[in-house]
C-alpha cells in the first residue's frame, strides 16, 4: 500500500514537473502563435536552396531568418516563389518578408521597406573555362549571356548595350544553359557564382574576377509595415551583438564577416 502511495505520489511530481517546464521553458518560444510568413527563392545556393530531398530550406538567409524569428519569438513559415513574384506576393499581403539575396536599390524602394543591409555583394560572370574572348563585363558585346529574370543582373546587362540577354526563372537555369552552350556567360550574384564552381563539381567553368557592382542584400516588407521592419531590424542588430549572426556566417561562408 505504503509502495503504491509513493509511486503515485512520484507520478503526480513528475506531472506537475512537466507542466512546470513546459510553461516556464523557453522565453522566446512562439507560445502565442506568432507566425512569420516568409518568401524566397529557394534555387540560389548558398543563400537559399533545398537539399537533394527537396524538402528542408537551407543557406545563410534560411538560417538567419530562423535566427531572427526566434530572437522576435515567432514562428517562421516559409515558401519557394519565383523570384519576380516575390515583391508582388509582399504587396498583396501573402507573405510577411521575403530573404532571398535580394539587392537594396532605389526601384524596390517604391514598392517595398527594407531592413538594414545584412549581406554585400556585387555581380560576376562565369563562362567557359576555354573562353579567352570574355575577361570584363564591356566585353559581352554582342555575346550571348544568361540571367534570372527580374534580378539586379539582368538590369546591369541590359544597360551594357549590344548583349544578347537570355532571361531565366532560376539562376539553376543560367547555369545549366551555360553548361549546354546555349549561352557564352552568366552574370549573377558573386558569392552564388562561386559557390556553384566550389560545388558543383563542374569543372569545364570559371568565374572572372571583376565585379561589375557593389550591393547590398535586405528583407523586404509590405511599404506600411514599418512595425515589422523595426523588430527584424532590432533583431538583427542582437545577433550581431550575441555572435549568432558570425555564426551563420562562417557556417556558409568559412570566413568571419568582419
Ligand atoms: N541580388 C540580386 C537581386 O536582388 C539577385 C537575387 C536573386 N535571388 C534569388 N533567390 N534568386 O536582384
Amino acid at each position: 500500500m505504503a509502495k503504491k502511495l509513493l509511486v503515485l505520489c512520484m507520478a503526480a511530481i513528475m506531472a506537475v514537473a512537466a507542466l512546470v517546464a513546459g510553461c516556464g521553458g523557453d522565453q522566446k518560444a512562439a507560445s502565442d502563435n506568432k507566425v512569420l510568413k516568409v518568401g524566397t527563392n529557394a534555387d540560389f545556393a548558398p543563400f537559399e536552396f533545398q537539399d537533394e530531398n527537396g524538402k528542408e530550406y537551407q543557406g545563410f538567409d534560411m538560417d538567419l531568418i530562423r535566427a531572427i524569428g526566434e530572437e522576435m519569438g515567432y514562428k517562421v513559415e516559409i515558401s519557394n516563389i519565383q523570384f519576380d513574384g516575390l515583391i508582388p506576393a509582399i504587396q498583396a499581403g501573402n507573405i510577411d518578408v521575403a530573404i532571398t539575396g535580394m539587392t537594396i536599390n532605389e526601384e524596390r524602394k517604391q514598392n517595398v521597406l527594407f531592413s538594414d543591409p545584412y549581406y554585400k555583394s556585387g555581380l560576376s560572370i562565369i563562362v567557359a573555362k576555354d573562353n579567352n574572348d570574355i575577361k570584363t563585363f564591356q566585353d559581352l558585346k554582342g555575346k550571348k549571356v544568361a540571367v534570372q529574370i527580374g534580378t539586379t543582373s539582368a538590369a546591369e546587362v541590359n544597360k551594357i548595350g549590344g548583349v544578347e540577354v537570355k532571361e531565366f526563372n532560376s539562376s539553376a537555369d543560367t547555369f545549366m544553359e551555360l553548361r549546354a552552350k546555349g549561352v557564352d556567360a552568366v552574370v549573377n550574384d558573386r558569392p552564388v557564382n562561386d559557390y556553384y564552381i566550389l560545388k558543383s563539381g563542374e569543372t569545364n567553368v570559371k568565374a572572372l574576377p571583376e565585379l561589375l557592382t557593389s550591393e547590398d542584400y535586405g528583407i523586404a516588407f509590405a511599404k506600411n509595415n514599418t512595425e515589422l521592419q523595426g523588430k527584424v531590424n532590432e533583431a538583427l542588430k542582437k545577433l550581431h551583438e550575441n555572435g549568432k549572426y558570425d555564426e551563420i556566417f562562417t557556417k556558409w561562408f568559412g570566413t568571419t564577416s568582419k
